[in-house]
């Protein structure tokens, strides 16, 4: 009794309110579509769709990546009716919906015009709008490309919500035209701090999928393991935490074609020369033998060791075959330069080649690097350390900036007319309490000074999940919802900001996700998901 008493009087002294109403605090939306489509016209009028004898017609081109879709699709719509009904037990009520004057009938097929031939591997530049039109119990989902497909098929899937009586699926009518905001609308996903197993990593994928996303960007290895399995160099990964914590080759083959399957670009990032102390297990001539009062400790890659850039090219000679991506993403954050500074034969270097700052120094190798990877045809992203710190870059290498004041920064690096993604808003691992995705929802790429071509050079940006505090167990609850925040500043128009509707929607949509076997959180508030 007296326990009781106690909790009370806390429970009333530190909720902000008492008074709470029973039920969920946020009402989910019904066939609410997350991101926002560009441009979304919704009628009353509403068809009953009836897995069973549902079908998706093939009307234009096709391939292997549509057919797989199609299948995952006429997968998930037959999953969400089944996992509903066997919620619900009495269906003696809620079933006066069929002689609402709204309901048009039955929708049995959908058809699916592929305009174009369909293309091999996302890319850059792919397209993804799509249209997608349901009316009087017809509906077309068409697109010059199979990328814009995927989107308006994964979109045509969130329309769907279940009848009163759970027994069938409801749809509106609706006239939609969608494209992105973006181009480079990405997640990171840090495997080294902790390894994820493949089977995660999928689901990760899948998660992508459902918001949009199209850019998988694998910071494969630094300080703490080296889990990437090397063709060239198979001794590297002794510096894998446990000989069970190893990407091999299929395993990569595999996550790339996973993600092809789904639109997404799969862009590997070998970060150098800060960052490798795992590369030191079983090469420890790459790095810098610090002196001084660090003796006995490495530092970053030695870049005044010409055998060092025979091995690293090799290596990135290798990671161009192996991820097909035109784009490789080079590091080159937080290079720490005391080592460097205690290193005789470093300062020597310097002296001889009259190099007079670590930033000079760490120019040198990064430039060697960039002009490396150019060579191969490949484009660089880089952190925004190598470009504030001076480092003449190439035309076309893309900043990538995660730290400090990100509207100074995209101004500058805009202005010096170079292409940027953005982080700095989107760190995962950044906890606050409760529904902490609104932090992430308010933050646009372009929200910065700078003209129309400034923002044009903007190419999106990603959310970041690295991996000191995540692994197997929580990965996935912290990347989702959360990151659904990101997908949508990156996909819809800059006017979407309105935080009560997108809650709503966003409600429905863990919930989706949840259904669909992704183990996304509870986005904001007391409330309840049928899976
Ligand atoms: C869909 O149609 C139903 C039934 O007429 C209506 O209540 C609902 O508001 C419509 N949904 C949207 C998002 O307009
Ligand atoms: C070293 O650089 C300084 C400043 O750029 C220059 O004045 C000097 O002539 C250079 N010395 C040599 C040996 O290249």
């Amino acid at each position: 009794m007296h326990k009781i008493l106690i909790f009370l009087t806390f429970s009333v002294t530190l909720a902000t309110s008492y008074i709470v109403d029973y039920g969920p605090v946020v009402k989910a939306s019904q066939g609410a579509i997350w991101p926002k489509p560009k441009t979304q016209v919704i009628s009353n009028n509403f068809n009953m769709l009836r897995p069973s004898e549902f079908t998706f017609e093939t009307v234009g081109n096709s391939c292997d990546i549509l057919q797989n879709a199609l299948e995952r699709y006429h997968t998930i719509i037959v999953t969400h009716l089944r996992r509903i009904r066997n919620r619900v037990k009495n269906d003696h009520e809620n079933n006066k919906w069929r002689s609402k004057p709204e309901y048009s009938g039955r929708l049995t097929s959908v058809k699916v015009n592929l305009k174009q031939k369909c293309e091999k591997m996302p890319h850059v530049d792919m397209d993804e709008s799509y249209d997608l039109n349901i009316a009087e119990q017809q509906a077309t989902i068409e697109s010059n490309s199979i990328w814009g497909l995927l989107r308006g098929l994964e979109s045509f899937s969130q329309l769907l919500y279940h009848s009163p009586d759970a027994k069938f699926l409801l749809i509106n009518d609706t006239n939609i035209y969608d494209e992105p905001r973006f181009k480079h609308r990405g997640l990171l996903v840090d495997t080294s701090r902790h390894f994820i197993s493949i089977a995660i990593l999928k689901e990760i994928l899948d998660g992508m999928a459902y918001n949009k996303l199209n850019v998988f960007h694998w910071h494969i290895v630094d300080d703490h393991s080296f889990p990437y399995q090397s063709i060239k160099y198979p001794e590297l990964t002794r510096g894998a935490y446990h000989e069970s914590m190893i990407y091999s080759q299929q395993d990569i083959a595999d996550i790339i074609e996973y993600a092809r399957m789904r639109g997404i670009r799969v862009m590997s990032e070998f970060d150098t020369p800060g960052h490798t102390a795992s590369w030191g297990a079983s090469h420890p001539e790459l790095l810098t033998k610090c002196g001084g009062i660090f003796t006995g400790k490495y530092g970053p890659i030695d870049p005044t060791i010409e055998s060092n850039y025979d091995f690293i090219f090799s290596l990135f000679d290798e990671i161009v075959e192996v991820f097909p991506d035109v784009y490789v993403h080079l590091g080159g954050d937080e290079v720490g330069f005391e080592c460097w500074q205690s290193n005789q034969n470093i300062l020597n270097f310097m002296k001889q080649h009259n190099i007079t700052s670590f930033v000079q120094l760490e120019e040198l190798y990064i430039q060697k690097l960039i002009d490396k990877v150019h060579s191969l045809n490949v484009n660089s992203i880089v952190w925004q350390e190598v470009y504030t710190n001076g480092v003449k870059l190439p035309k076309g290498t893309v900043v990538h900036v995660w730290t400090g004041n990100q509207r100074n920064l995209l101004s500058r690096i805009t202005r010096d007319n170079m292409p940027a993604l953005l982080s700095a808003c989107w760190y995962l691992d950044h906890l606050s309490t409760g529904g902490d995705w609104v932090k992430f929802y308010n933050c646009d790429p372009w929200d910065f000074s700078g003209n129309d071509n400034q923002k044009k050079l903007v190419l999106g940006g990603e959310a970041c999940m690295w991996s000191e505090v995540v692994d197997d167990a929580n990965i996935v609850q912290r990347i989702f919802p959360r990151t659904c925040a990101t997908a949508e500043k990156l996909w819809s128009t800059e006017d979407v900001t309105d935080i009560e509707d997108a809650k709503q929607r966003l409600e429905e949509h863990y919930c989706r996700m949840r259904r669909r076997n992704i183990n996304a959180q509870p986005p904001s508030s007391p409330g309840f998901c049928l899976v």
